[in-house]
């Protein structure tokens, strides 16, 4: 057995011991405790799906902390635990043992898209945490997941995502980002769009179950389902095109592009086609946070409770920047709760949203909204 040959101390995350590198944001043996809210949430979302049986494959694991919390955490039959870096190995191993799961956890040391396409429909669960994008697993990921399966995935690639680089997102996603005065959200349907594709591409439906953006990355929990009919019908309802104009801020989501602001009539950015159908499930995310009662380990407990909160009220897609807005017009910028009320009292929904703290989700049009602002 590979001896562990650098400095390492031992932590605690949820119910899981870990042994971790002293200098832990190497590429080599990485792991980062800044996205223990990553880990804790894919624990709380496999428990929530009830995972007795499964077989669970954390296909880019590190040293294994996700993994081995899923092992240790969920109620799940065996995980399999892959990272191309040998140097995780010894890691690994010596974490399996410190948590008695020798009998529950298969280390591999491969390529992640070679290790997925010999294991045809073998996994229940396949998580994806990249560096960068999840984009270049996908389609591997759809030939080892069962013919009913869940996947969870990370992006860290948020810049091209939400328009940094219209080529680069186009290169990895298939779709050209701009910049937007949403651009957070913007990012993450465009991740689930080139998701529900590549899935649509192999025939299998593609359901966003819970979808979020936290610091610098996305994470996304779908369930995906073999059938070429629900397949077609997932893309023919949550993917059309977002109209934006950034002279106003108009934008308009349609199943057809529109090449003139309907506001200023300026020459708008057509993006798409994206995603525009729900993120969340509503109904997952409500037992979600029935089950985080039962979850009681979790010391991101409190953000999470909070996160699925503003999740349930997020129900219509692309918030406003009312800061962006106030700017644009040259308002002074309301009270927020102000606003909301304000808004809610004339019958419309006013809800904030986790993307941003400067943002809003109305059912309101730009005309109308710069209308309510302007009365302050
Ligand atoms: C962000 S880290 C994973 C962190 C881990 N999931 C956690 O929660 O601590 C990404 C890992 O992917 C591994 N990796 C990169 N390319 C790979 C590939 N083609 N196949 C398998 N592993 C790969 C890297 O060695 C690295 O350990
Ligand atoms: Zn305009």
């Amino acid at each position: 057995m590979t001896e562990i040959k650098i400095p390492v101390k031992e932590i605690r995350e949820g119910l899981t011991k870990l042994i971790i590198p002293r200098d832990y944001l190497k590429k080599i043996h990485f792991f980062n405790p800044r996205v223990e809210l990553s880990r804790d949430m894919t624990i709380l979302v496999l428990n929530t799906l009830n995972p007795k049986d499964w077989i669970v494959c954390d296909v880019l694991a590190g040293i294994g902390a996700r993994g081995i919390r899923i092992a240790k955490e969920c109620r799940v039959k065996k995980v399999f635990l892959n990272d191309i870096s040998e140097d995780n190995i010894p890691l690994m191993r010596k974490n399996i043992s410190l948590n008695l799961l020798k009998n529950k956890v298969n280390i591999i040391n491969r390529d992640a898209n070679q290790i997925l396409s010999d294991n045809i429909r073998l996994f229940d669960y396949i998580d994806i945490d990249p560096w960068g994008s999840p984009s270049y697993y996908f389609d591997s990921v759809a030939r080892a997941i069962k013919r009913k399966g869940f996947i969870g995935f990370s992006a860290t690639d948020t810049a091209a995502l939400c328009g940094t680089s219209p080529i680069t997102c186009l290169r990895r996603y298939g779709i050209e980002s701009y910049k937007t005065d949403f651009f957070k959200e913007l990012g993450l349907r465009i991740l689930i769009a080139n998701a529900a594709l590549t899935f649509g591409k192999w025939s299998f439906s593609f359901k966003p179950l819970l979808s979020y953006a936290s610091e610098h990355y996305f994470r996304v929990f779908a369930e995906v389902e073999k059938g070429k009919s629900i397949a077609s019908k997932t893309l023919e309802q949550n993917l059309g095109y977002v109209n934006y104009c950034s002279k106003c801020l108009w934008r308009k989501i349609d199943e057809e592009p529109i090449i003139k602001c309907e506001f200023c009539d300026s020459k708008t950015k057509v993006i798409g086609k994206i995603w525009t159908g729900k993120i969340e499930e509503l109904k997952f995310l409500q037992t979600c946070l029935e089950e985080l009662i039962q979850t009681n380990w979790l010391k991101t407990e409190n953000k999470i409770k909070n996160l699925i909160s503003l999740l349930k009220n997020e129900t219509i897609p692309f918030y406003y920047d009312v800061h962006r807005i106030c700017q644009k017009n040259k308002f002074e910028i309301p009270k927020f709760e102000i606003l909301q009320q304000k808004l809610r009292d004339k019958g419309n929904v006013a809800e904030r949203t986790h993307f941003s703290y400067k943002g809003i989700k109305t059912d309101l049009s730009l005309k109308e909204m710069i209308e309510t602002i302007s009365e302050f």
